[in-house]
């Protein structure tokens, strides 16, 4: 596992957006995992910077999000679909049959499952998944738990998440919400990966998920044993990481 440290909160956003762009510049018909959330919103806007000050060749590259919140409109600004669209699909002009997207309704997710694996499979699988992590370690909607083994699967909605999103969207109460998401054998098939992490909430859970041990109780632990990933990190999710270095000196 290679470990990234940023001097800043800008230098975060700025490298972890750079192994995206990297991609694309290298491989101009890659196919690119990304997460939503806080993290990847400082990342996609670093991204759609350096386009526009030096724009690379999008017309062939392939992005998907790894996750989707079921049963909510496409068009609740809190959808993965409408975050992605508006922060990278639109700014990058990348060509809207090249975003692939878990779908928001379905009467048979488990088939929609297997179709999105297909549909990315289809075009030559993963060249770069970009991750954030949550709190309790979790990758896209893998919660602590979740076996190793895992593929795309609709996974409970967390609780939090359940009552922001009502809230936010206003869908009904007995509108079941879940979490559409590729599954931990996925994450790992990619042939690299990129974790991102900022802020001081992240720094405990960084720190078990790179130097704990290796468990599903903490998703994120997974990614030590993959040969191709690099973890993004600034100076507050690295904090404790840090202090291990310097205990470690002689
Ligand atoms: C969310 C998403 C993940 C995301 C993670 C971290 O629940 N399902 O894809 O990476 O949690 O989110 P944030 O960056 O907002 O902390």
């Amino acid at each position: 596992m290679r470990i990234t440290y940023a001097n800043s909160p800008e230098e975060f956003c700025f490298l972890a957006a750079s192994r995206i762009a990297d991609m694309i510049r290298r491989k101009p018909d890659a196919v690119i995992g990304l997460a939503t959330g806080r993290t990847t919103t400082g990342v996609h806007a670093a991204l759609s910077e350096i386009y526009r000050s030096r724009p690379f060749d999008t017309s062939r590259i392939t992005v998907f999000g790894m996750d989707e919140i079921t049963n909510v409109s496409r068009t609740f600004p809190g959808s993965c679909y409408d975050m992605l669209l508006r922060q990278v699909v639109e700014p990058l002009h990348i060509p809207m049959q090249n975003f692939l997207m878990p779908p928001t309704f379905s009467n048979d997710f488990s088939r929609e499952c297997r179709i999105f694996e297909s549909a990315i499979a289809a075009r030559g699988g993963v060249d770069l998944q970009f991750l954030g992590i949550g709190e309790n370690g979790h990758l896209g909607f893998n919660q602590p738990g979740t076996p190793f083994d895992s593929t795309t699967w609709l996974s409970r909605m967390d609780e939090k998440l359940d009552e922001r999103i009502r809230r936010e969207s206003g869908s009904s109460p007995d509108a079941e919400l879940g979490g559409f998401t590729i599954g931990i054998k996925n994450i790992m098939m990619s042939r690299s990966i990129v974790l991102a992490a900022n802020g001081k909430s992240k720094a405990q859970i960084v720190y078990q998920a790179l130097r704990g041990k290796i468990s599903t109780e903490v998703p994120a632990s997974v990614l030590q044993l993959h040969p191709f990933c690099e973890t993004i990190l600034d100076p507050d999710a690295a904090a404790l990481l840090n202090d291990l270095s310097n205990e470690k000196k002689p």
